[in-house]
């Protein structure tokens, strides 16, 4: 069994997804000093390292910065965009203990490819992760190629639990785990930028629109995350308890209704994951 205590992590690729799960993995007990991480510029290394307090290798200032970084590592945490991952494996492929548990956290790349990149029976975990793990209210799915035992998925499951759920998924999930998780809270963004302009419109300056968008969206979530647990049906149940014969909310709702906004939202992560596949497709047909 492979212990948090003194493991040795790298971080492939330092953008909003390996720094929400840093956060996430520094909570769980990974010292800081035991993380090493890796960017494409000197600015961007320089900018994280300051910001997460670990040390930071530029592929601009130092060739062979990935390789430098996976030296000695137990978890490889694979945080680049989807067309440069297998590139990345291939480059680490040598220096990589055999040991070393790969983690891409990449859309569209799947098991395979990873594992053609790496040595043969290098343990390879794929994971679909979204941001809010930087604040503890995250998702990840999950799923273990061939060579991971159950401790390697009991390690990630108690790395990633500060950072929010692991759920462990087929492989053939991932692309609908990416329209529901992935790509979701960027769905809420657009609400609220959507209700903060609304805001505006009637008469409220930008910042008190945007502070009453944020607030209610909190508070509206953690109102669902409490009633949720027990009731996988809350959502619904607490929209209608909010609805009143010649009510306010119903008012709107008319609205939303009569514009097709229960419509728009299947079809728009319809569409994310069937673009999630795309992706896939376009990342095998380039191998
Ligand atoms: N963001 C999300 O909400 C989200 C959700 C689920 C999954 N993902 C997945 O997470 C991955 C990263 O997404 P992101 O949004 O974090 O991307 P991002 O913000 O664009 O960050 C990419 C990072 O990779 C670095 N990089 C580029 N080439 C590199 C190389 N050869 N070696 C080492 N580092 C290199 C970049 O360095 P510079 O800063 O110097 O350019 C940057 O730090 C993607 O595969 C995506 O599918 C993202």
């Amino acid at each position: 069994m492979r212990n948090v205590d003194g493991l040795k992590v790298a971080l492939l690729g330092l953008g909003s997804m390996n720094v929400a799960i840093l956060k996430g993995l520094i909570k769980a007990g990974i010292q800081p000093e035991n993380v090493i991480g890796t960017t494409m510029s000197a600015l961007s290394a320089t900018l994280t390292s300051r910001e997460l307090g670990i040390r930071v290798l530029a592929n601009e200032q130092q060739s062979g910065a990935n390789r430098l970084a996976v030296d000695g590592v137990d978890l490889a945490i694979v945080g680049v965009l989807p067309p440069y991952v297998a590139g990345i494996c291939t480059e680490i492929s040598q220096d990589l203990p055999c040991h070393a548990l790969v983690v891409s956290v990449a859309a569209g790349v799947s098991i395979g490819a990873l594992e053609s990149a790496l040595r043969p029976g290098q343990p390879v975990v794929r994971t679909m992760p979204n941001t809010p793990l930087a604040v503890g209210s995250g998702s990840v799915g999950l799923t273990a190629g061939p060579h991971v035992d159950d401790d390697d998925v009991d390690l990630l499951r108690n790395l990633f639990s500060p950072g929010g759920r692991v759920h462990v998924i087929a492989e053939s999930q991932m692309d609908e785990f990416n329209a529901m998780a992935g790509s979701a809270p960027g769905y809420l963004y657009y609400l609220a930028e959507h209700m903060t302009e609304a805001g505006i419109g009637l008469g409220f300056d930008q910042k008190t629109a945007a502070r009453l968008t944020a607030d209610t969206l909190l508070g509206a979530a953690k109102i669902l995350a409490n009633e949720v647990a027990d009731n996988p049906s809350a959502a619904g149940d607490l929209r209608r308890e909010m609805v009143l014969p010649g009510g306010t909310t119903r008012a709107a709702f008319l609205t939303f209704d009569e514009r097709g906004m229960g419509e728009a939202i299947p079809a728009g992560m319809q569409s994310s994951a069937e673009q999630s596949a795309a992706i896939s497709r376009e990342i095998a047909e380039a191998d």
